[in-house]
C-alpha cells in the first residue's frame, strides 16, 4: 500500500496513478457482479447460520440462502432495521463467537438504546482498506500528515479514519474533536495536508484561525475529507474558499463498517463511489419497500459482503440518495450526495422540509454565516419552524432584516413552505464539535 508516490501524483484535480489503486478499483463490471455474488452468497449463509435474528427473519419470509442465484435475488429477503439492532442489544447480531470479535463501537443513541457493532481483525483490516482508499481517492497520499478530528471512542470516525490513513502510510495527528485553540495551533505547528473533521466542525475551525487573526487560507491544508453529516455544495464552495482547500465528501455509518463505505474521488467531485467490493447498495421507495431503479431517489439499503462479526443484510439507513454509473472508478456506482436523513426531514404543515435545504439558501444569502440552528415551535394549533442565523461579522446592521426576508422567500420558493428567520449577532449560537444537531422540537405535546 505504501508505493512511493511522485508528486506529480500529488496534483490535485488529475487522476491518480493507476497503479496506486487497489485492484478491486480497477475491476469491469462484470468481474465485480461476479465476485458481488460470490460474497453475497457466502454472507447470507453465515448470517443465516450464526445469528438468531437472521434466521427466523429468513424462515418468516420464505426465505432461504440457497435462493439468492443473481445479485437480483437480493429483493427477496427481508431489510434490517435501527430497531432490529436494538432489540438484539448489545451483542445479538454477532456472528462470531466474542473471543474472536477484536473491536466494538457504539452509536451514540441519542434515543433509546445505542446500537453495538463487532469487528473481527479480518473486519478490522478491510475497514482499514477501504478507508485508505478513500483517503487516496480524496487525493491523500503516503507520506502526507494528517490532522484527524473526528471523535475518538465508541464513534467510529476517528478510529476507522486513523487506521486506514495509517495504512495508507500517512502521518496521523490523532487530535480528536474539541479544543479548538488547540486544533489551529497543531495545524500550524505540524503542518498538515489533510484534514478529517465534520464539516460543521471545519466551519468552527475555519473560525478559529480568522479569530485568533490568521489567514486559514495561508495553513499548511490542501484536502478536507467531511462527513458524518449532511452538507451541501454551498457549503464545499464556502470551505474551499475560505479555507483554501479541496473539500471532498465521506459516507459510511457505523452498522455498515463505519466512515469508508463510499467516497468522493478529488478529480471529479460529483458524489461518492460506493466501495461496492464489499458493500452491496440497493435504493428501495421508503415506503412500500420496493426495490428502484438505479437513478431513482429513495432510501440506501445496504448489504456487507465480506463482514464477519457482525454481517448486515438489507440494512435501512434511513439516508435519501439515488444511484448514478461509475465516472473516476467506472466499475464502481456513486451515490448523490445525501441530502437527508427520514428522520431528519422536518413535516411542516404537510410540506417536507429538509435542514440542507435551508443550508443551501442561507449559504446564498449575502451577509449571513453558515450557521444557523432550527426551532420547531407551535402557535396555536399550528407548527412553526424558526430559523436563527448568525450575521457574518461584516454584516452591516442594516442589511440584517433584508437578509431574513430574502431567506424566508427563497425557503418558501424551494420547498413552499413559510418558515420565520432570526438574523442573531455573530458567536451567539452553539457550535458544533462533532456532529451538529440541527433542530431542536419545542412544540407543545397535546394528549398522551
Ligand atoms: O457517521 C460514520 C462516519 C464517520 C462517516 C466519519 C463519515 C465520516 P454513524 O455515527 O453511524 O456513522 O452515523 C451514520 O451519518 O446514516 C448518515 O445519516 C450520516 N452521514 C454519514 N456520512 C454522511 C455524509 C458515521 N457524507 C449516519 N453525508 C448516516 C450525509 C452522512 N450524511
Amino acid at each position: 500500500m505504501t508505493a512511493s508516490t511522485t508528486d506529480t501524483d500529488r496534483r490535485l484535480g488529475a487522476a491518480p496513478d493507476p497503479a496506486l489503486l487497489d485492484p478491486a478499483e480497477r475491476l469491469g463490471l462484470d468481474e465485480l457482479r461476479a465476485l458481488q455474488l460470490e460474497r453475497l452468497q457466502w454472507t447470507l449463509r453465515h448470517a443465516y447460520e450464526n445469528v438468531p435474528h437472521y434466521r427466523r427473519a429468513f424462515d418468516e419470509a420464505g426465505v432461504h440462502p440457497d435462493d439468492c442465484r443473481e445479485l437480483a435475488d437480493l429483493a427477496r429477503f427481508p431489510t434490517t432495521s435501527k430497531t432490529d439492532l436494538r432489540d438484539n442489544y448489545p451483542f445479538g447480531m454477532f456472528a462470531v463467537p466474542q473471543d474472536q470479535v477484536r473491536r466494538v463501537h457504539a452509536s451514540s443513541g441519542t434515543t433509546g438504546r445505542p446500537t453495538v457493532v463487532g469487528y473481527t481483525e479480518r473486519d478490522i483490516d478491510t475497514w482499514a482498506t477501504v478507508m485508505a482508499r478513500s483517503i487516496r481517492a480524496a487525493g491523500g497520499r503516503a507520506g502526507d500528515k494528517l490532522h484527524n478530528a473526528y471523535g475518538y471512542g465508541l464513534f467510529t470516525g476517528g478510529l476507522g479514519a486513523h487506521y486506514g490513513a495509517e495504512k495508507l502510510g500517512c502521518t496521523v495527528i490523532p487530535i480528536s474533536g474539541g479544543m479548538t485553540p488547540r486544533q489551529v495551533q497543531l495545524i500550524r505547528d505540524f503542518e498538515p495536508r489533510v484534514i478529517m473533521v465534520t464539516p460543521s466542525y471545519m466551519l468552527t475551525v475555519i473560525d478559529e484561525f480568522e479569530k485568533q487573526g490568521m489567514d486559514p487560507r495561508a495553513s499548511s491544508l490542501e484536502i478536507g475529507i467531511f462527513g458524518a453529516e449532511p452538507w451541501t455544495e454551498q457549503m464545499r464552495r464556502e470551505m474551499e474558499e475560505r479555507a483554501g482547500i479541496h473539500a471532498v465528501d465521506i459516507y459510511g455509518l457505523s452498522e455498515v463498517m463505519g466512515p469508508g463505505v463510499a467516497q468522493e474521488c478529488v478529480e471529479t467531485k460529483d458524489g461518492l463511489h460506493v466501495w461496492e467490493d464489499h458493500f452491496y447498495p440497493e435504493i428501495i421507495d421508503p415506503v412500500t419497500g420496493e426495490v428502484l431503479p438505479d437513478g431513482e431517489q429513495g432510501e440506501l439499503v445496504f448489504t456487507s459482503l465480506t463482514k464477519e462479526a457482525m454481517p448486515v443484510i438489507r440494512y435501512r439507513t434511513r439516508d435519501l440518495t439515488r444511484l448514478l454509473p461509475g465516472t473516476a472508478r467506472p466499475g464502481m456506482r456513486r451515490m448523490e450526495k445525501v441530502t437527508g436523513r427520514t428522520d431528519d426531514m422536518i413535516i411542516l404543515r404537510g410540506v417536507n422540509v429538509f435542514p440542507t435545504q435551508i443550508e443551501e439558501v442561507v449559504l446564498r444569502t449575502r451577509g449571513l454565516s453558515p450557521h444557523f440552528a432550527l426551532e420547531l415551535v407551535s402557535r396555536g394549533r399550528m407548527d412553526h419552524l424558526v430559523a436563527r442565523v448568525e450575521a457574518r461579522p461584516d454584516c452591516p446592521p442594516e442589511r440584517r432584516d433584508p437578509a431574513a426576508r430574502e431567506v424566508e422567500k427563497g425557503v418558501k420558493d424551494m420547498v413552499g413552505s413559510s418558515i420565520e428567520v432570526l438574523v442573531v449577532d455573530p458567536e451567539t449560537l452553539p457550535r458544533s464539535l462533532g456532529k451538529l444537531q440541527r433542530l431542536t422540537d419545542s412544540r407543545e405535546r397535546t394528549g398522551a
